[in-house]
């Protein structure tokens, strides 16, 4: 019989946020007040979001975040246990509110986001320390940057240090430079083009310049890159090849939340032992569906939705998980 001793497939460490979204025509103009009609309010942060996300399609999830002692915070966590996801290390917060963001969606989809991070930022070193055997037992750890980028660090190390592979969202941008030895840790990442800018200097427009940014991030020992390449698609460089994953054609409403699922998509893909080649096209698929429902969490898609979006285009989806090895 063959013990596995890793429990979780993917453990996310990262933020919680409580989303405000309003709909309207366009995305307001520094200075102008643009009116809108449908306003949500749902449990968001893009680590919550990628462990909902993970959760939905068929991944063993749980998640260290930390959440304010208020109703939103009681919130965010039914919503992940109601999915699944062990929630145990989100910790409570006397002192400081669960984060917001405030997210408008204009006609076309497209979004934008202002976030105050609350209990997010009160994230410690030592609260990493507390989850270092949660991250031993996990096959990947995924991470963003909502969170403080010491704690963020900590984890990265903590985790490659128990063997876990480590997948990156460098989401938002970071506000000073990554330490070098941690991006050496990190097995895979995923930046849009706005993080590749910061993380590289290489302004990313098309894929000749996604692959630009793509090979300064493997110089610097990462072991593949997922850069976003404008609205086109993703490329997806590793040692030795790439895959281009063009954007698939869906009825796109509202980006909120794509990244997530496309982060969380190729991390269930590793922790599944499955090929990169694979990896893309299902975390594309993924990223896809999210966008055509209004919202993050609401939108983020099941399995079986993603492998039909697979099946309808074309590509090859993922065969019946292999047993432990
Ligand atoms: O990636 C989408 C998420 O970014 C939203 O849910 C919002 O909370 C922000 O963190």
């Amino acid at each position: 019989m063959v013990i596995d001793s890793r429990a979780w497939d993917v453990v996310v460490v990262g933020g919680t946020n409580t989303d405000h979204l309003v709909r309207a025509p366009a995305l307001p103009e520094p200075g102008a007040t643009v009116q809108g009609d449908v306003y949500v309010e749902s449990p968001g942060g893009k680590g919550a979001n990628q462990a909902l996300a993970c959760a939905r399609l068929g991944a063993r999830a749980a998640f260290v975040s930390r959440v304010g002692a208020e109703a939103r915070g009681d919130a965010a966590i039914a919503a992940l246990e109601a999915e699944g996801v062990d929630a145990s290390h989100v910790a409570r917060d006397e002192d400081a509110p669960t984060g917001v963001a405030l997210i408008a969606v204009d006609a076309s989809g497209e979004k934008s986001i202002v976030t105050a991070p609350g209990a997010n930022h009160r994230v410690r070193v030592a609260d990493v320390e507390e989850a270092t055997r949660l991250l031993h037992r996990a096959r990947v750890v995924l991470l963003q940057l909502e969170l403080p980028l010491d704690a963020v660090e900590a984890a990265v190390r903590a985790a490659h240090a128990g063997g876990a592979r480590v997948v990156l969202d460098p989401a938002p941008p970071p506000s000073r430079p990554l330490a070098e030895d941690v991006l050496r840790l990190v097995d895979l990442i995923r930046p849009d083009a706005g993080e590749a800018r910061a993380l590289t200097g290489i302004e990313v427009r098309d894929r000749a310049s996604a692959r630009d940014a793509a090979e300064v991030l493997l110089r610097r020992g990462v072991g593949a890159a997922c850069v976003q390449a404008g609205s086109a698609g993703d490329l997806l460089v590793w040692r030795g090849g790439e895959r281009w994953l063009p954007r698939l054609p869906v009825r796109s409403v509202d980006a909120t939340g794509a990244g997530d699922a496309f982060a969380a998509a190729l991390a269930v893909m590793l922790a599944e032992g499955r090929p990169l080649d694979d990896a893309g096209p299902f975390a594309s698929a993924a990223a896809a569906l999210t966008t055509t429902k209004l919202g993050a969490q609401a939108a983020l898609p099941r399995r079986d939705e993603v492998e039909a979006l697979l099946l309808s285009a074309g590509l090859p989806v993922p065969g019946p998980r292999a047993a432990v090895p």
